[in-house]
């Protein structure tokens, strides 16, 4: 089976970061959101990976190019108008043949490997199979109303008066029936092709879709705070690693916890670090606290100012600040300098190159 990853979506949600950087891209746990994708695709034994996009000459395929050094093999489809997610779909026909595919949303975030819904779909003799997790905002979501076996009887996108709380997440196995199925829904109220109504037309024209209730926790990472909360769940997951005590990394009067990562020729002086907390390379915290669920990418610099909860991209400055530093997000090059005392919290989301003084 090969997979589908969509990712030509415009990001509106994540703006100003992904004015210059696909949401793909954007690192959780220093780590780029897409991996995340394709380690529960690697885990469930997929190594032929099509990439939507939205144009070729883009960070995505730049990056990742064809995924030799991940240990997979990609190809990019080209989704040049963001029509639906079932329009995306519908592109990669070709790709995936006439054989069974999955589809993965590559914003989403899990902590399950879904391993059953993988292995039991080929011999189920359903026409599709999807994940879906319970969310306390349905409306936001599409949403599945269940037949006593667990198959769907219903599902609706963003309905105003959801029947359940049961949300499609983002993982789909389909058979290439879709495709006919996709070719006879029309654009929603929000002018789009949705999978879901399409998925609708499986059921309607009596097929019988199978559901998986994933495991653990699931983020649908499209905003500035959901990128914060995945960061926050993934760094929850750090395995125990003893204090780091390399008087050439850790310097002067600082302690540094358990369950920190520090990359190479980083360098934590008269500090604190609280786990946990992951920290690139060439990276300086000079009289700081750095707290728990904190990512900090390389050659970041942290000088008397105090964060935690936060994503800090590369190449970020942070001098000065009086007030912890809270859930924020800074893309790569912020710079954030404090002028004056201000005893209160902060919270910034900042494009990339972007200058602060306060
Ligand atoms: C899309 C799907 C929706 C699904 C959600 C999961 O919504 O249309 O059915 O529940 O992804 O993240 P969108 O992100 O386009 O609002």
């Amino acid at each position: 089976m090969k997979a589908v990853i969509l990712a030509a979506g415009k990001a509106t949600r994540l703006r100003p970061v992904t004015l210059t950087m696909p949401k793909a891209l954007v690192p959780v746990a220093n780590k780029t959101l897409i991996g995340y994708a394709f380690d529960v695709l690697k885990a469930a034994g997929f190594n032929e990976i099509g990439i939507v996009v939205n144009e070729l000459d883009s960070p995505i395929p730049q990056t990742l190019g064809d995924g030799s050094a991940l240990g997979i093999h990609l190809q990019y489809i080209v989704q040049t108008e963001q029509k639906g997610l079932a329009h995306a779909i519908s592109l990669c026909h070709d790709f995936v043949g006439d054989e069974p595919f999955c589809v993965f949303l590559g914003d989403n975030i899990f902590q399950d490997k879904m391993t059953p819904l993988f292995t039991n779909f080929l011999s189920s003799g359903a026409e599709s199979a999807i994940a879906l997790g319970e969310v306390p905002d349905p409306s936001r979501f599409g949403i599945a109303e269940l037949n006593p076996d667990g198959s769907i009887a219903k599902v609706v996108e963003k309905p105003k008066e959801p029947k359940s709380n049961l949300a499609i997440s983002g993982v789909y196995l389909f058979r290439s029936s879709i495709f006919d199925a996709i070719s006879r829904i029309t654009p929603s109220w929000r002018n789009e092709l949705e999978i879901t109504d399409a998925i609708q037309q499986l059921v309607t024209d009596g097929h019988r879709v199978d559901t998986y209730k994933i495991k653990g926790w699931w983020v649908d990472a499209g905003k500035p705070d959901t990128i914060v909360l995945a960061n926050q769940l993934v760094l929850e997951e750090l395995p125990y690693t003893p204090a780091n005590e390399d008087k050439t990394q850790v310097i002067g009067n600082s302690t540094v916890t358990h369950r920190v990562i520090l990359g190479k020729n980083s360098q934590v002086i008269d500090s604190i670090i609280r786990g946990p907390v992951i920290i690139g390379e060439n990276v300086i915290i000079r009289n700081s606290y750095v707290g728990p669920y904190t990512a900090l990418g390389d050659n970041v610099t942290i000088e008397n100012s105090e964060i935690e909860a936060s994503i800090v991209m590369k190449n970020c400055t942070i001098k000065n600040i009086q007030g912890r530093i809270d859930s924020s997000l800074l893309a790569d090059n912020a710079q954030l300098e404090s002028a004056s005392h201000m005893p209160a919290t902060h919270r910034f989301v900042l494009a990339e190159n972007s200058y602060v003084q306060l």
